[in-house]
């Protein structure tokens, strides 16, 4: 992320006081406004951040409770006619593709295509130059897996599939349900898939990239083969219900013992491993109307207890549960009820889905099977009510977690510390710091210990992030001055005719661009319309708009003109300060090369640096 903008670089505030002014940075955008904007128009901002959290109809605004921060009074809100969304409580905002960049983890043009994608709006063919992405790009890729998805289930349900439909019968599992969940088939040749995709039009390229064939020995050149073969398939789809990755489990009669229960698709551009819950675009509905979820681990279970009528129903497909999984539960329900195996790896299950949940306010339940017992088989003997008595009885995430800590640890000497230690690491693993505290003092008055026990000592070292993938949009932090200046500006726009005063030592940083796009409104129109303003990819821009656009006015404008020059001045002072010591750096470094000609041009240049205190703006 870093490489995107030429931040940072000797371009500092005041190196355009002496020099002429560079051309401000253009980023690097393989899309035109126009287009950008084309795609914004053709969104639904409410539509699409209801995905993500449950919004209430407050006047010309909706209103919820922030994704990006932990709150209980909400203080999040979406403006359809402005196209933004902004929290008050943390501070974010941005339009939607802010939002989807934020929520998703995605790199602008990819929210951008992905917003095009879904609202039909065609976005010019990336050319090689300047595009990140060389690869067959995303609409092929879901074309592809859609088309793969079409093949598996025409096996399962041709005679190819009687045996497999035999076997889903056994499990107690319908043929609507297979159906609307997708299942599929794969058979036991090295090409029956790439051969009938080559059919269909989809290259080697689209397939490899799709994760559905894999190069002989690794070498394209010695030909490709089939990675899903003689398994039963189950589709993988995201939110909106494409088909995006696979998972094959073994053939019910499979006695190599060698083979792997399931395989999986591979990380692709359009299947993130751990931002996915299986079944959710099934289940999206239905965890909104009951206001619970049922979380398994298993494809199976989660058939089982659609099958049993219980659609309320996601899982996290065998990997410890993620904040990006429990994002898209949060928002639709208010708790979570965890429906893990009664073994030893169910219980292990249930404890690494802890810090993501004991990270937001979802109330985390757990329900404990009997021994041998997996949600599957419990289903199947106890029904839907059994399953309901059973939830009646869940046990809180914290209780059962500090009970097994206790059971496990508590009997032998050193049991003790060592559950202080997975505790703790635990804790460490919760990124919101200020409930990691409140959750470190609840679990020792259950452990009856000194909180102190569970406090992280410094020899462990720093806290582990849960999601360690990079946050794109992240920006360097702005000058809080300049931010401030900006959004006085966009909340009195009368202050427009003030502003080419400050283009000289305006930071060439990414505010510049905010700056001259008021400048230049201000140029053409001789007013400013920051609700025009575009929002930008950085994050911290597109928060200060979107929070300068909702905030309201408390100065009068002789007031707004005397903060403005005030903080101008501020502002002066601090690029010709900054401007003094690199001076002073050059001169010093001139001359102890010898080189008196530059120590004279430089010291030239010192003398006409406005004086800090002296210098009064003058607004033109
Ligand atoms: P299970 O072994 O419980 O699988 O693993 P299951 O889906 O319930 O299948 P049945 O009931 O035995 O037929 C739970 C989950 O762990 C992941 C899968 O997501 C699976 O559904 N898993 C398991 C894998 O990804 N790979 C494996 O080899 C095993
Ligand atoms: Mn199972």
């Amino acid at each position: 992320m870093a490489g995107r903008r030429p931040r940072g670089q000797a371009a500092g505030p005041a190196a355009n006081l002496a020099r002429p002014l560079t051309p401000v940075m253009v980023p690097i955008l393989m899309y035109s406004n126009e287009k950008i904007d084309e795609v914004l128009r053709a969104v639904d901002i409410v539509a699409l951040v209801r995905q993500y959290v449950d919004l209430k109809r407050v006047g010309e605004r909706y209103r919820g409770l922030c994704p990006f921060h932990v709150e209980k009074t909400p203080s999040f809100f979406v403006v359809p006619d402005q196209g933004l969304y902004h929290c008050f409580g943390c501070g974010v905002g941005g339009n939607a593709i802010n939002f989807m960049m934020a929520i998703n983890n995605m790199r602008f043009p990819e929210a951008l295509e992905d917003l095009a994608q879904r609202h039909g709006v065609s976005l010019p063919a990336k050319g090689s130059a300047g595009s990140a992405d060389q690869g067959v790009g995303k609409s092929t890729l879901y074309a592809v897996t859609r088309k793969a998805s079409e093949y598996f289930q025409g096996l399962l349900w041709g005679q190819t599939g009687l045996a497999a439909q035999a076997y889903l019968k056994e499990r107690g599992l319908s043929v609507e349900l297979a159906r609307a969940y997708r299942l599929g088939l794969s058979l036991d040749n090295w090409d029956g898939l790439r051969k009938f995709l080559k059919k269909e039009g989809f290259s080697d390229q689209a397939q490899a990239e799709a994760g559905l064939i894999r190069p002989r020995r690794g070498d394209p050149e010695a030909g490709f083969y089939d990675v899903f073969r003689n398994r039963l398939m189950i589709s993988i789809c995201d939110p909106e219900g494409r088909e995006v990755a696979f998972a094959g489990r073994v053939q019910p009669g499979e006695t190599d013992p060698e083979l792997a229960k399931y395989i999986n698709s591979p990380a692709t551009p359009i299947y993130r491993k751990g931002q996915l819950l299986y079944g959710y675009h099934q289940a999206r509905a239905h965890l909104r109307a009951a206001g619970l979820a049922f979380l398994v681990e298993g494809y199976f279970d989660l058939l089982a207890l659609a099958q049993a009528k219980i659609p309320n129903v996601v899982a996290a497909m065998g990997t410890a549960l993620t904040q990006g999984q429990i994002n898209l539960l949060r928002g639709q329900v208010k708790e979570v009820y965890l429906l893990f195996d009664g073994d030893e790896a169910g219980q292990r299950a249930a404890s690494r889905a802890l810090p993501a949940l004991l990270n937001v306010e979802l109330d985390g339940k757990v329900i404990i099977l009997p021994p041998g017992e997996d949600p599957d088989t419990f289903i199947r003997t106890r029904g839907a009510p059994g399953l309901f008595e059973a939830a009646e009885r869940a046990t809180d995430i914290l209780d059962y977690y500090a009970n097994r800590l206790m059971a496990e640890h508590g009997q032998s000497l050193g049991g003790e510390a060592r559950a202080l230690r997975e505790a703790r690491e635990m804790l460490a693993r919760v990124p919101d710091a200020a409930r990691g505290q409140l959750l470190r003092r609840k679990l020792a008055e259950k452990l009856r210990i000194n909180p102190d026990l569970l406090s992280l000592g410094p020899s462990v070292g720093p806290r582990p992030p849960v999601d360690q993938s990079p946050s794109p949009g992240r920006s360097t932090a702005l000058d809080p001055l300049t931010k401030t200046i900006l959004a006085h500006v966009i909340i009195h726009p009368e202050l427009a005719k003030e502003l080419p005063g400050l283009e000289r030592i305006w930071p060439q940083d990414a505010s510049r661009r905010v700056f001259e796009e008021l400048k230049a409104q201000f140029e053409s129109l001789g007013r400013l319309e920051p609700e025009k303003l575009r929002f930008e990819e950085d994050e911290e821009i597109a928060a200060l708009i979107s929070g300068a656009l909702l905030a309201k006015r408390v100065d009068n404008a002789e007031r707004a003109v005397v903060v403005f020059r005030e903080m101008g001045q501020a502002l002066l002072a601090k690029a010709a300060k900054s401007e003094r010591a690199r001076l002073a750096q050059a001169i010093a470094e001139a001359e102890r090369g010898g080189d008196q000609e530059t120590v004279r041009r430089l010291m030239e240049e010192r003398t006409r640096l406005p004086h800090p205190i002296l210098s009064k703006m003058k607004p033109q």
